[in-house]
């Protein structure tokens, strides 16, 4: 606990400057939408600037879009050509199971109760093609255990969908155990990574999946209009989208309207023309995760939402996240009577929050400092009445 407190005063003090909304509020809301820095902010300049100069660049915004591909690519331990650049982590997903071969009996996708509408309605989408979605249940503690994955995956299993950090609850799912399970019966694993993305270390080999999505909105610093989706190397050819577009085309600029010949790379899994402003940001925004490193913000991340949760039990509040380091990303969820008056009252006391599911979601970020934790736990103390 001391080394992460002091921690959680050097982090903040080396970048808090670069991010002018931590002047005039107390942000705890990146699980929504990660705050605006100055280099966001210059590259939104940058691009109106180069519009404007060049009318149209459109080499070189190809090429930026091919640099916010490499840049997630190394985030995550992936190779470029693993890795599409989407509009959405809907977008790439969509893409994804319109192309999944599903042979002989495997008409089974598994899925966790903890995902996004995204997976959950994509995988259900599904079903009008003759496949069957099986739902895995948590536990009553916030957590799914191995043993519920257990009983779901079997030889019938074609994709084992889950969450890494699930949005409602903050808990992190035990990756490489599900992906073991699933490889060992035959079946895909994709991870959707929205809510671990810039604050948790990631390496899709050693988490062992085969596609990781994932989106620049939150952790990750960007804005919205851009995601990505990774597919290991040696699946990607396997797996023919039919929900698709000219920028999956292994050749572009041939404008060929008399077939269909999907890049041999990831890109396969892109549609029209790319979200050019939101790739200028998108880098910005992954530039300064690295830059800042996901390691230390994991760690930072983590003694904020151990002092947060200390906190909460001391005011008698009910912490809905999972209290092992390892099984809570960064979201703390606090159940709430009403999570809606919650989070207005603490937002008319200048402390940006955001809630789910009867839960409020208190989601601290690199930025964020060990006196932002105090004043989200004075401002609970004076709503305590709103705590379950
Ligand atoms: C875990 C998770 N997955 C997916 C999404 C949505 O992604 P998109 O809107 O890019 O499809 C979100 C957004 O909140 C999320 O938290």
């Amino acid at each position: 606990m001391a080394a992460s407190t002091s921690s959680a005063q050097e982090l903040p003090a080396r970048i808090r400057h670069r991010f002018p909304i931590l002047e005039r509020l107390v942000y705890v809301n990146s699980c929504s939408q990660g705050a605006l820095s100055d280099a966001v902010q210059a590259a939104y300049a940058a691009y109106l600037r180069d519009w404007d100069e060049h009318g149209a660049p459109w080499e070189y915004w190809v090429e930026r879009a091919e640099t916010a591909r490499a840049t997630f690519a190394g985030l995550v331990g992936a190779d470029p050509d693993e890795v599409a650049v989407t509009t959405s982590l809907s977008a790439g997903v969509s893409a994804l199971l319109s192309g999944l071969r599903f042979e002989g009996d495997r008409t089974k996708i598994v899925v966790s109760d903890f995902e996004f509408p995204t997976v959950g309605q994509i995988a259900h989408a599904q079903e009008q093609r003759g496949r069957r979605v099986v739902h895995v249940p948590e536990a009553g503690d916030a957590t799914i255990p191995l043993e519920h994955f257990d009983e779901a995956i079997d030889e019938e299993t074609a994709l084992v969908a889950v969450t890494h950090v699930c949005y409602r609850n903050g808990s992190r799912i035990d990756v490489e155990g599900v992906a073991e399970l699933a490889h060992e019966r035959g079946a895909l694993m994709l991870l959707d990574s929205y809510q671990a993305a810039g604050a948790i270390p990631i390496d899709v080999k050693a988490l062992g999946v085969d596609f990781l999505a994932a989106g620049t909105v939150k952790y990750l610093l960007g804005s919205a209009g851009l995601a990505f989706l990774y597919c290991r190397r040696e699946l990607v050819e396997r797996i023919r989208p039919t929900s698709t577009g000219w920028f999956a085309d292994e050749d572009i600029f041939q404008m060929d309207i008399h077939d269909y010949s999907p890049s041999p790379t990831a890109r396969r899994f892109e549609f029209g023309t790319p979200p050019v402003p939101s790739i200028y940001a998108g880098i910005a925004g992954m530039e300064l995760v690295e830059e800042i490193g996901i390691a230390d913000i994991e760690e930072h991340v983590r003694g904020l939402t151990a002092l947060l949760i200390e906190g909460v039990d001391e005011l008698d509040g009910r912490v809905v996240t999972p209290r092992d380091p390892e099984r809570r990303g960064p979201l703390v969820a606090v159940a709430s009577t009403d999570e809606h008056a919650l989070v207005a009252a603490l937002d008319a006391e200048g402390i940006v929050t955001s809630s789910r599911d009867g839960n409020l979601r208190i989601s601290p970020h690199a930025y964020n400092s060990a006196e932002d934790v105090e004043a989200v736990l004075a401002a609970l103390a004076r709503h305590r009445d709103l705590l379950a």
